[in-house]
């Protein structure tokens, strides 16, 4: 019997969004117009995390955009899952390729943060995702597969997410096809080094947006989506936040 896994829809407003920004979960809540049917998670900058999680309805799950591998300690500038945790946060975006590519992290320091993001309760969103030059090679399973692999900690799947996103669709307008998502998504589930794959949840980015959600979010393996640009506006949030079912 297939696995029904409950979608999530994940806004991800990188440095994006000032104080006057925390209105936005209300006009969220109104461009929704009822509950969604599915997990549906912000994740602002760490400075409105705060004000956000005061204010925002019970529906609205709040994340990290990146946390540090240690819990406490002489990190200037850093920020800890247990702080995350500590706000209010459930969730933490992990290894987003932003942070591979302008901070050099590697599958090592992504390993490292996603423990200490369990260790803390939160549920990473372990991000993983080739270049164009790896696609246009006949590269891309292998090279997110091993990407995976190497990032990704001990973990129970219910206790993680994993976030396909092909480095040449983020911020591009280029969107994977549904069907190319679709087959690393089942390459993931089938790289999974546990006997639970059927309850991993893999969701996709990359330009995702009203026009292209339905059609990704259909696929048998996709399990949401996490939203860059189109997040940003709660118009365009919500018509993604509507397709996913
Ligand atoms: P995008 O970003 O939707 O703006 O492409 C997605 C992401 O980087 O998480």
């Amino acid at each position: 019997m297939a696995m029904m896994r409950r979608k999530l829809v994940a806004g991800n407003w990188k440095m994006n969004g000032l104080v006057k920004d925390c209105a936005f979960p209300k006009a969220l809540s109104e461009a929704l117009n009822a509950e969604p049917r599915c997990d549906v998670l912000l994740c602002p900058p760490a400075t409105l995390l705060s004000a956000m999680s005061a204010t925002k309805p019970d529906w609205l799950k709040l994340g990290g955009q990146d946390c540090a591998a240690q819990t406490s300690g002489a990190h200037t500038g850093d920020v800890s899952a247990v702080m995350l945790a500590d706000l209010g946060c459930t969730h933490v975006i992990v290894g987003h390729s932003e942070r591979r590519s302008d901070h050099g992290e590697t599958n090592e320091t992504v390993k490292l943060k996603t423990a200490a993001a369990l260790d803390a309760g939160l549920i990473p969103i372990l991000c993983v995702g080739e270049t164009l030059d790896e696609r246009e090679s006949g590269q891309a399973e292998d090279v997110v597969v091993r990407q995976l692999l190497a990032s990704l900690p001990a973990c129970d799947a219910d206790r993680i997410v994993i976030a396909y996103e092909p480095v040449w669709a983020i911020g591009t307008g280029r969107t994977a096809t549904p069907e190319d998502a679709q087959a690393m998504h089942a390459a993931i589930r089938s790289a999974w080094p546990g006997r639970d794959a059927d309850v991993l949840r893999i969701v996709y980015g990359g330009s995702m947006n009203p026009a292209n959600a339905e059609a990704l979010l259909a696929q048998t393996d996709i399990d949401g989506g996490l939203v860059g640009g189109a997040s940003l506006k709660p118009q365009n949030f919500a018509r993604i936040i509507q397709s996913a079912r």
